[in-house]
């Protein structure tokens, strides 16, 4: 029985969690004419101390020399306007218990006092997911099911109220390529 359940591997992507407050994501909407040069991603990380919420930004090309830019968030904030993250070589952050989690933010790139791009996000949208852990497949013979069962800190969360897990399997043997269910 446990022969058969090894023979396959699975593998998780949590796409996004979603808040039941906001609708629909909004992902980033290029304001700027010059985003290509300063393309950048963002995800959150949400009650990772205590009530400290985790943001983290950086830009898609390597290559930008980031010395001057710096990231700024505005809006939906509790008690501020707008907050500077963090650098950390090429990665900015910030860790915070100031974001609303209602509503979406401006995430701005900046060079001195001026925008060179921004984003419209909602950081209850981009919520990188926690890996599971705890992962066991059963087969079922009765059923001649797999029954898959894992752990995963941020389904404890109360800030999630619909999670979505994608889950892929194959064969561990063989050419197969994955199945998405
Ligand atoms: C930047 O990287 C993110 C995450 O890897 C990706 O989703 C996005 O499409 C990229 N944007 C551009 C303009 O390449
Ligand atoms: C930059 O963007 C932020 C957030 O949208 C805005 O509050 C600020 O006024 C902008 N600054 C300039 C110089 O346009
Ligand atoms: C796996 O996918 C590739 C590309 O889609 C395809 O060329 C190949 O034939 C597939 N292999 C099997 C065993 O289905």
């Amino acid at each position: 029985m446990m022969a058969l359940g090894r023979a396959f591997a699975i593998v998780f992507c949590l796409i996004q969690a979603v808040s039941g407050e906001s609708g629909n994501a909004q992902d980033g909407d290029l304001e700027d004419a010059d985003a290509d040069d300063h393309s950048f991603w963002c995800h959150s990380q949400l009650e990772v101390d205590g009530s400290q919420h985790l943001l983290t930004c950086a830009f898609n090309d390597s290559d930008i020399n980031t010395a001057n830019l710096e990231f700024q968030i505005c809006g939906a904030l509790l008690r501020v306007k707008c907050l500077t993250l963090n650098k950390l070589q090429d990665i900015y952050f910030i860790k915070t218990s100031e974001f609303l989690l209602i509503g979406s933010s401006n995430i701005c790139v900046k060079l001195g006092q001026k925008n060179l791009t921004c984003k419209n996000m909602a950081i209850n949208t981009i919520v990188k997911a926690e890996a599971p852990s705890d992962l066991k497949v059963v087969y079922r013979k009765e059923a001649n099911d797999f029954l898959v069962t894992f752990n995963a800190p941020h389904l404890k969360k109360k800030y999630l109220k619909k999670v979505k897990h994608d889950v892929a399997y194959r064969p561990a043997r063989g050419e197969s390529n994955w199945t998405v269910m």
